[in-house]
This record gives structure tokens, C-alpha cells and sequence, in this order.
């Protein structure tokens, strides 16, 4: 079913497609086997990372595969000018699949098109992290249950945020999701997204004070302002700061809610809700490894 393609985009991908792999990662999640031995995976990293590349790196590993490319332009021909093309082109003759990650929205359509293997996103721009959202659905289902009839709220920088974008365009996928969005006006999710959520017949609320929104969610999704996108420095002092959750926060909060986040996280969650039943951002960052393990086990067709 998915053997052979890239993943681009979460719209790349049915709802019986994510939830094939959701299956396949919690079938692999403490699977360890040889099905990549003598393979090799290219991680190509032109933004910065923690989870993204070395849960990939971790998930390769315990498929018995080893790795190839650059954890940032320095050190690699980038620095010397090579175009995103002819990078593309080379990995794509050594090894047997490319993950890339890049500043420039649609660099990884492009990638896939370019190149002979199959290409995962691993973040391109604001535009889509499909990757994450996987994992972001293991999470909600691990601790929801069911990945229907949920009330999500979604809390930042919802315009340049790609982490939204792309859960925002998974979660219209299934039945009866409620979207709740808090953000300040200037980082509104896009129109785009919610008149494609709308379309669906899916209600889509806007907040904006995170008190009014707590107690009306399953899942609360915080993310980070994008301070690397925004404009200019002026512009992100102006949102610096806005919401910050804390456990006191959360004394109106449903008792089975989960705040989830992308992370990194700068002061959007104080470290006091890290120790109260609502946190489970760590264990949603940890089973990035099942999630992309799955998806390489399934892009690249592996048998045993
Ligand atoms: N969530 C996420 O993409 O984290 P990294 O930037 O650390 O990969």
C-alpha cells in the first residue's frame, strides 16, 4: 500500500493509510530486527533538530540500517553552494531512502520529485511536518483511545506553526473532531486549513484566552511561537510570551485531558505541569521512534 512512495504531505496519506501505520507502529514499537541490514537512510538536515533526526536516526538503528548526510548545511557541500538538485541526486544514488528537512516551503515536493528513493519530510518551512502528526496521532490515541469524536485545542503560533498545519489536515480526516484554536490574531491559523476543516462539516472555534478553553478539551496541543519565521524581531516580542500554561492552569481541566506538544519548548508550558496527570509531551516525543520506524519499514517494502 505504501511501498515505494514518499511522504510529503499528511494529505499524501488516507485514513486508512495513517491508520496502518499507527498499527504498524505499535506492532514495532519494542521490535528490534535486521530488516535494513546493508540499507542506508540519508538524513538531511538543513534546519536544526533534536527528536525529528535522531528519532529517525534511533528507528534506523533498530531496523539494522545505518545512515548517511548532514545534520545542517556546515560540513557538507551546501556550504560550498551545491543546489538542493544535485544534493538530492546524489543521495538519492547511495542510498535507499531520503529524509530532508528544509527552511523553504515545498522543498520536500521537490525533493520527491527529483529523487529516485523515497523522500520523507521531515519538516519543510511552515508548510507541513507529516512525520510529527503520526506521532501526534499515536499519542492522542494512546491516551484518548480513539482518534474520533474529540475536542482538540490547539494553542500558538497557529500561522507559521507546520506542526498544526499538518494535524489540522489529519484530524479533518476523522469523524466528529471539534478544532479550538488559541492564538493571537496575527498568528491565526491560515484560511486555507479551517475553510478545508469547515468543508468537512467539522466545527472549528476561535479563542482567545486559554482559561475559557481548558476545560472544554480532550487534547490540548501547545506549540512554540516560531520565532525563526516571523518577520522581524519587533513582531515577536509583540506575542513574546503570550500563553503560558502552568498547573494551575489546568484545575478546570477534564481529568483524562493530555496536554501534547511538538516541542522544543520555550516558556509556553511551565516546567510545574511536567509532574501533573496532564502531561504527556515526552512520551509523545518518545514514540517518534515506533512511529518512523513504522514508516520506513513501510515505504521501504521490508519483509520479517
Ligand atoms: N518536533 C520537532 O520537530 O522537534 P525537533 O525540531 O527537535 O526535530
Amino acid at each position: 500500500m505504501l511501498k515505494n512512495r514518499s511522504l510529503v504531505s499528511i494529505r499524501d496519506l488516507s485514513r486508512a493509510e495513517i491508520e496502518w501505520v499507527l498499527d504498524t507502529a505499535r506492532r514495532l514499537e519494542n521490535h528490534r530486527g535486521r530488516h535494513l541490514e546493508h540499507r542506508q537512510v540519508a538524513l538531511l538536515f538543513y534546519e536544526a533538530s533534536t527528536r525529528t533526526r535522531n528519532s529517525f536516526l534511533t528507528a534506523v538503528h533498530q531496523l539494522g540500517g545505518c545512515e548517511a548526510g548532514f545534520s545542517s548545511g556546515e560540513g557538507s557541500s551546501v556550504q560550498k553552494g551545491e543546489s538542493l538538485h544535485d544534493t538530492i541526486k546524489m543521495f538519492s544514488a547511495y542510498c535507499d531512502a531520503i529524509v530532508l528537512r528544509h527552511p523553504r516551503d515545498g522543498a520536500a515536493r521537490w525533493a520527491a520529485d527529483i529523487s529516485d528513493v523515497p523522500v520523507i519530510n521531515a519538516g519543510d518551512g511552515k508548510n507541513q511536518h507529516p512525520t510529527q502528526t503520526l506521532l501526534d496521532l499515536f499519542a492522542v490515541q494512546a491516551t484518548q483511545g480513539r482518534l474520533e469524536n474529540l475536542s482538540v485545542g490547539i494553542m500558538g503560533d497557529l500561522k507559521y506553526g507546520r506542526t498544526v498545519h499538518s494535524l489540522v489536515d489529519a484530524l479533518s480526516l476523522f469523524p466528529g473532531m471539534q478544532l479550538h484554536c488559541i492564538s493571537p490574531e496575527s498568528l491565526a491559523m491560515p484560511d486555507s486549513y479551517l475553510s478545508q476543516w469547515r468543508a468537512k462539516g467539522l466545527q472549528a472555534t476561535h479563542h482567545q484566552r486559554l482559561e475559557e478553553l481548558v476545560p472544554q478539551v480532550d487534547v490540548l496541543y501547545c506549540t512554540r511561537i516560531q520565532r525563526e519565521r516571523l518577520p522581524d524581531e519587533t513582531e515577536y516580542e509583540k506575542v513574546r510570551g503570550i500563553y503560558r500554561l502552568n498547573a494551575a492552569s489546568l484545575v478546570s481541566a477534564r481529568p483524562h485531558l493530555k496536554v501534547l506538544h511538538p516541542l522544543p519548548r520555550v516558556d509556553e508550558i511551565h516546567p510545574d505541569v511536567d509532574s501533573t496527570p496532564y502531561a504527556y509531551y515526552f512520551q509523545q516525543a518518545a514514540g517518534g521512534v515506533a512511529v518512523r520506524k513504522a514508516l520506513i519499514y513501510l515505504l521501504l517494502g521490508l519483509e520479517g
